[in-house]
């Protein structure tokens, strides 16, 4: 992909919001992009193909069954030439269709076809993208790596107020334009090596002790460190997110498992990113059955997990650069920094676990960095977004 041809395949679907494509495209092809239109049945009803097909100077595909378009650009070609697809507006329907994977018309067969990397600018009423349905098809997808660009907030076309309003095309130009600009390679020739996610501490067959953990801060910062051309390896607790393509994954489930996989890999490591949130204490005794109901309370004898993090910060030989993450709720740098002495950590990523929309199981996060004496913010932003400042920070700490 050269810098003047960027490809961008363009899916529009039905919603009020079709009518700014017009404007998205030509402001694409300001850009150097080629694009290609393809326009679901419900989105011609608010846009035609022949405007599309004027601003983008190319045929709008529409259909799966047309045997005189699959003779020029066929649909699987069509999924191939593409950098990137970007459904805009992507109504709750074509979401719903996608996280569930029906193939129903071109568009979203394409979807299921591409092997390009795939962004969603959602647009519809309020209440339909605050519905838990919406929200669920929305996680689903961000897990399989789709990136969910909005959508903004303010007032909507059918007189509501509220989130669910497309981005508008200039600053879906330049989402665009980031995602399609391949990242310096300053981690190239590295292993950068990363835990995330919750361990699970049994107490008997069937239950266990864990925390809220999705993994999406670790998952994000693998992602970020194969970004910068980085191999990695991923330590992933019990989580429901697809791995990023291109890492090495060990599954583990409890801190003892973790604690094993982490110290294979670590010496052969030049970084090693503790995200996980590790549990502290497991249970002294696994019962081998299921522990029957006893009286009103119950008193579970648990001992220390080892300190994973700490373990590796202690190796004598091949020590990787070691950076934790410290989870807080109160006097957030004052625990980080001690974190960062006790544990002999090169640096410490804090967050503040109180605050609501960031944090545990959140998509959004807000850090501070710290290290030797030094220390950096960086404010509320995607964790995609943060994992790449927080692994540039820490590939300019390497030799
Ligand atoms: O997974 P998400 O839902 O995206 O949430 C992200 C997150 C909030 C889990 C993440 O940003 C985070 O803060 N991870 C660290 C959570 C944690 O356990 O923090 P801690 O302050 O208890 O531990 C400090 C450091 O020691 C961490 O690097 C931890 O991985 C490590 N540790 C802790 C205990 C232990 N036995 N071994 C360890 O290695």
């Amino acid at each position: 992909m050269s810098q003047t041809h960027k490809r961008i395949l363009l899916g529009i679907s039905g919603g009020i919001a079709a009518y700014k494509c017009a404007e998205l495209v030509r402001r694409l092809k300001d850009q150097a992009c080629e694009v290609r239109v393809v326009m679901t049945e419900s989105a011609k009803q608010f846009i035609t193909p022949l405007t599309m097909q004027a601003v983008s100077g190319e045929p709008v595909a529409d259909s799966l069954l047309d045997p005189a378009a699959e003779a020029a650009m066929g649909h699987i070609e069509l999924a191939k030439w593409a950098d990137l697809v970007l459904v805009a507006p992507a109504s709750s329907n074509i979401i719903a269709k996608m996280a569930s994977g029906i193939a129903d018309d071109l568009l979203t067969t394409l979807l299921l076809a591409t092997p390009a990397k795939v962004a969603i600018a959602p647009a519809m009423n309020q209440q339909m993208y605050a519905h838990l349905a919406t929200q669920s098809n929305l996680a689903t997808l961000a897990s399989r790596g789709v990136a969910v660009w909005g959508p903004g907030q303010g007032e909507q076309a059918c007189g509501d107020v509220g989130k669910g309003r497309m981005l508008e095309p200039n600053e879906l130009v330049s989402l665009a334009l980031k995602t399609l600009t391949p990242e310096v390679p300053l981690l190239a020739g590295k292993t950068v090596t990363i835990t995330a996610g919750p361990t699970r501490e049994a107490l008997d067959p069937v239950r266990y002790i864990s925390n809220h953990s999705s993994g999406k801060m670790g998952y994000a910062l693998a992602e970020a460190a194969l970004a910068l051309g980085a191999k990695v390896n991923l330590i992933s607790g019990p989580v429901t997110l697809t791995p990023p393509r291109g890492c090495d994954v060990h599954s583990v489930s409890s801190a003892l498992d973790m604690h094993q996989a982490a110290l294979a890999l670590a010496p052969g490591s030049d970084v090693f990113i503790g995200c996980a949130a590790v549990a502290d204490y497991r249970a002294a005794d696994i019962a081998e059955q299921k522990i029957k109901k006893q009286g009103d309370e119950m008193t579970l004898t648990l001992v220390k997990n080892p300190d994973i993090i700490a373990d590796v910060a202690a190796l004598t030989a091949q020590r990787p650069y070691t950076v934790g993450f410290a989870a807080e709720t109160q006097d957030v740098a004052q625990y980080a920094q001690g974190k960062l002495k006790n544990k002999g950590l090169d640096m410490i990523c804090a967050n503040d676990v109180s605050q609501a929309g960031i944090g545990f199981n959140a998509n959004d996060n807000a850090l501070t960095l710290f290290w030797d004496k030094e220390q950096q913010s960086l404010p509320l932003a995607s964790k995609s977004e943060l994992a790449l400042t927080v692994v540039k920070a820490i590939a300019g700490k390497l030799n």
